[in-house]
């Protein structure tokens, strides 16, 4: 069979737990060949390097090392380097049949601009997600990436219909589940066999987790003091851990907030890898977040999810999972809390599909592809 070349392209944290698990999948199929790029977006130790090994992903193949930046400057150098890469094509053969891209970060969206200028049709992982609030950088890079790609992998059926009103045909959209759980379902056991929690002395269910990055929740310091006013106050009956990310670390000090994390019993962590992070997450109380990834794998996992957003792309984890949209207001986040601290919180459902396979549903549709154009 003819060699087809994948151009796999990732950047930032929430891309690699979405690319492992294709990765594993593309091994059934000898002759689909893939290339690991990683545009470098995040570079960190702990937002990068840890995801590799902990994923058992191969390193990548080539990295870009673009780094941090203005969204323009990024996206940019991602366009300049791969166009690039893309022109001197996969080793050992002629072009690149494909790029596959996942997730709504600045990579997603430059990388399906490169690949579209030198013709390479592109694949979209989690296509079709809308939070219809084009103040997200995150969303104006979903628009664009489904404008270009003609292969929409979609996760859940909001999806569908997002495209469909958007007038992409029918014949280039496929409901394939959710990668991410994919790798949750894979690799769970290994979390929870960890030490995590007594490492941290906490005990299962009895603590709570804190995620917040967002511009919307972390760059200004009146809406940042007040989450964290709320946090302390319910540490005082369930203490929380609290990884923080680089954006957030960095807002607390400039806004001298740092002194309001030590008055509760609040856990100040740095970003963690991810066994670490599902050890956590999977045996907690509650979660409080405004992370995209964690509202889907809280509803898998069937635990109390509080979004600290006024909107969501993934509905599903509102309408069948655990997560209930609290913005970034004090008062909803603080009655949620309470409700799930009285055990009144709702209970919820795992979505269709989200069932650890997607990633194979992806690879078989893609090595088919190349099957029908004779290959
Ligand atoms: C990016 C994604 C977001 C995703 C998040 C997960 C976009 C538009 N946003 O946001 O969708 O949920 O990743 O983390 O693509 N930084 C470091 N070390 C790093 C990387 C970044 O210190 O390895 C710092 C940067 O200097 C920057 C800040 O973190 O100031 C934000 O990084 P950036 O990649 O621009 O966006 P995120 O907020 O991480």
């Amino acid at each position: 069979m003819t060699e087809y070349h994948l151009a796999c392209v990732v950047g930032a944290r929430p891309n690699f737990m979405k690319m492992a698990p294709l990765l594993r999948a593309f091994k059934q199929y000898p002759h689909v060949k893939t290339t690991l790029i990683h545009t470098g977006q995040h570079y960190d130790r702990n937002l990068s390097d840890v995801f590799f090994q902990e994923l058992g992903m191969k390193q990548p193949d080539v990295n870009l090392e673009v780094g941090s930046g203005k969204h323009g400057a990024q996206t940019a150098q991602v366009i300049e380097r791969l166009e690039a890469v893309f022109e001197q094509g996969p080793p050992g053969g002629a072009k690149y049949d494909r790029l596959l891209v996942v997730g709504d970060v600045n990579s997603t969206m430059a990388a399906t601009l490169a690949a579209a200028k030198l013709g390479i049709p592109v694949g979209h992982v989690e296509a079709g997600l809308r939070s219809f609030d084009r103040s997200m950088p995150e969303e104006i890079n979903r628009i664009v990436t489904d404008s270009i790609a003609d292969l929409l992998l979609v996760s859940e059926p909001a999806g569908i219909e997002n495209l469909r009103r958007e007038g992409h045909p029918d014949g280039s959209m496929h409901l394939v589940g959710n990668v991410m759980i994919d790798t949750l379902v894979w690799l769970l056991p290994q979390a929870r066999a960890r030490d995590t929690l007594a490492r941290h002395g906490l005990e299962p269910r009895r603590y709570g987790v804190v995620t917040l990055h967002r511009p919307a929740n972390v760059d200004a310091a009146m809406t940042l003091s007040s989450l964290l006013d709320v946090l302390v106050e319910t540490s005082r009956h369930l203490p929380l851990a609290f990884p923080i990310h680089p954006r957030t670390r960095r807002r607390i000090e400039e806004f001298g907030l740092a002194g309001k994390l030590r008055e509760g019993r609040i856990l100040d962590l740095p970003p963690l890898g991810y066994l670490d992070f599902l050890a956590l997450t999977s045996q907690a109380a509650v979660i409080v977040t405004d992370s995209g990834g964690l509202q889907e794998e809280s509803t898998v996992l069937g635990i109390p999810c509080l979004t600290a957003r006024p909107n969501t792309e993934r509905p599903i984890t509102v309408q069948e999972g655990t997560s209930t949209l609290v913005d970034s207001d004090p008062e909803q986040l603080r009655a949620c809390l309470r409700a799930v601290l009285d055990g009144n919180y709702k209970r919820g459902r795992c979505p269709a599909l989200w069932d650890g396979r997607a990633a194979d549903r992806i690879a078989r549709l893609i090595a088919d592809e190349n099957h029908q154009l004779g290959g």
